[in-house]
């Protein structure tokens, strides 16, 4: 039995067997502060959740909302009574969407599903939106509302089964978009549901109590006839994350990894503290869970804008810019667009995105070999890009170090921009030699001083070979001044006739 705390200062952890910290650190700035503490072993639960648990009070509304009015209740659709489809004028050919809310303090709707709905109309004018309202049910212990998640699933299997006696509508029409709790409850949904309906999309589905379960007990592949997951705040501590951080669906998309979203900085939300009080803490938390639902969104409402997101065996391994190939499919469209891949085994894409909508980026693998007649020690230095395209530039964009830079190596990365620079025709590459304020690196100046040479001017650079996710054009950067081989000094590459190719034995393998 566990049961999970809100914290305050009052809040008596004396029945705990075990106490977890989950704490959420964002290595951007400086702090961290505990989330949520779960107390394993709880001996007695309150008798008031218990009460309401045993109360078969799940009923889920269904709200037929309208594209003039998408924050609106104005018409609910009761199962069982076919004249409140003519009354909500359902459309029994149309796309049928139905959004599934999550957990809720408040017992009040979030302020992104007329968002939601608005989108979805804007993009499907004679689509059905309906709001599932289960504010009843998830308006609990989180504990008690995420084992309620199973009965509200089965209600709306009910509702499905009748929408499709009553209307003859075919399923493949189906399409549920569930966030956090709410994605379990799709997935319930979907599995109760007499025949498979045709989409499932889990929105950061939730994690704790979710994750590591049997497929049954939480949302799976098995639950549509397509299932696609984006997973947003999957940062764990012990085995506890607010979203799930497996694989549950048919394509499971990781933007930047998963989890530090930009624009949820920790900053920001201790600002927030600082003028509303620690309240607003779960603005933090919130941000990134409810990013998948800005995502999504973005899908809908900039369809020429669409994310590309990357198969790839980790997220490390997309870090390092080795997974922005398309070939067989291995690269989708992030949300509502997607290909509706169905393989085998669950498929993990990775994607970067901006800090705001639209949230697309353009990706670029840049594979660069370090070659050096001396030896020299593994370095930690500072590499800035720029690029030059046919529609623009993106300048001074730093090279993520995964690890040390060796020589007589190829090296990979990867670059992101914000913009469109169009094709790729020239790019300044420029190496620094110290980086950060870390002791070794101010080691290596001091003795470089003394040497009278830096280990950067050892180095040379003679090609970059560069490919673009976006584009999956690949080309080859020579340097423009064979003469000017110093890394110390900005160098400058153009485009040369070379043909890109792999060369897999100085290619960086993990
Ligand atoms: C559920 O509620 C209905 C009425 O709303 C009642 O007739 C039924 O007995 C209840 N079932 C249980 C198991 O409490
Ligand atoms: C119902 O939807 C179909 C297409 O999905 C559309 O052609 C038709 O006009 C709609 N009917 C009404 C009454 O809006
Ligand atoms: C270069 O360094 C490596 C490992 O540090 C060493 O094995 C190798 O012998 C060195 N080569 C030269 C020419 O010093
Ligand atoms: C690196 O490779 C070049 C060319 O193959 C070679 O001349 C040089 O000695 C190598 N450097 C080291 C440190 O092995």
């Amino acid at each position: 039995m566990c049961q999970t705390v809100k914290l305050s200062q009052q809040t008596d952890l004396s029945g705990c067997h075990h106490v977890y910290l989950f704490s959420q650190y964002d290595p951007q700035t400086i702090g961290a502060f505990i989330l949520v503490i779960v107390c394993k072993g709880l001996v007695s639960a309150s008798p008031h959740f218990e009460n309401q648990y045993k109360s078969n009070a799940t009923v889920a509304k269904f709200s037929l909302r309208k594209p003039s009015h998408p924050d609106d209740d104005l018409c609910y659709i009761i199962p069982g009574k076919p004249d409140s489809l003519a009354t909500c004028t359902f459309n029994g050919t149309s796309k049928t969407f139905l959004i599934i809310h999550g957990w809720t303090l408040s017992g009040m709707f979030e302020s992104w599903i007329p968002k939601l709905v608005s989108a979805l109309y804007e993009r499907e004018q004679t689509a059905n939106v309906i709001v599932v309202d289960w504010l009843n049910s998830a308006q609990n212990h989180y504990v008690v509302a995420a084992q309620k998640t199973k009965a509200v699933g089965q209600e709306i299997a009910q509702f499905i089964d009748w929408i499709e006696e009553t209307t003859n509508m075919p399923l493949e029409n189906i399409h549920l978009i569930g966030y956090s709790l709410g994605a379990h409850v799709a997935g319930f949904a979907g599995s109760h549901a007499t025949n498979k309906v045709g989409r499932i999309t889990g929105l950061d589905p939730a994690g704790p109590d979710f994750e590591g379960e049997h497929a049954h007990r939480r949302l799976s592949p098995d639950d549509a006839h397509f299932v696609d997951v984006l997973h947003t705040f999957t940062r764990g501590s012990l085995g506890l994350s607010i979203g799930i951080q497996q694989p549950v669906g048919h394509v499971d998309i990781y933007p930047n990894g998963g989890s530090y979203q930009p624009g949820c900085n920790l900053r920001g939300a201790l600002e927030k503290i600082a003028n509303f009080g620690i309240f607003a803490v779960s603005d933090a938390v919130k941000c990134e869970h409810e990013r998948s639902v800005h995502l999504f969104i973005d899908s809908l409402l900039n369809e020429q804008e669409a994310a590309m997101a990357y198969r790839c065996g980790s997220n490390d391994m997309f870090d390092r810019g080795m997974c922005l190939s398309c070939r067989k499919s291995r690269c989708n469209t992030v949300g509502y667009d997607i290909n509706k891949v169905r393989k085998p085994r669950s498929v993990q894409m990775y994607t970067k995105t901006r800090s705001s909508m639209p949230f697309r980026v353009y990706h670029y693998q840049l594979k660069i070999h370090f070659s050096s007649k001396v030896n020299s020690s593994a370095m930690e230095p500072s590499l800035t890009v720029s690029l030059y395209g046919t529609r623009g530039e993106a300048e001074n964009l730093q090279l993520k170090l995964k690890e040390k830079i060796v020589t007589n190596k190829t090296h990979s990365f990867l670059l992101v921009t914000e913009k469109d620079i169009g094709d790729l025709l020239m790019l300044k590459f420029k190496w620094e030699e110290t980086n950060g304020w870390s002791a070794s690196s101010m080691l290596k100046m001091v003795s470089s001083w003394w040497s009278g040479s830096s280990d950067g001017a050892n180095v040379a650079v003679h090609k970059i070979r560069i490919r673009a996710g976006e584009t999956q054009q690949k080309m080859v950067f020579c340097i423009k001044d064979p003469d000017a081989q110093k890394l110390t000094q900005e160098l400058t590459f153009v485009k040369c006739k070379d043909p890109w190719r792999t060369n897999r034995k100085r290619t960086l393998r993990r």
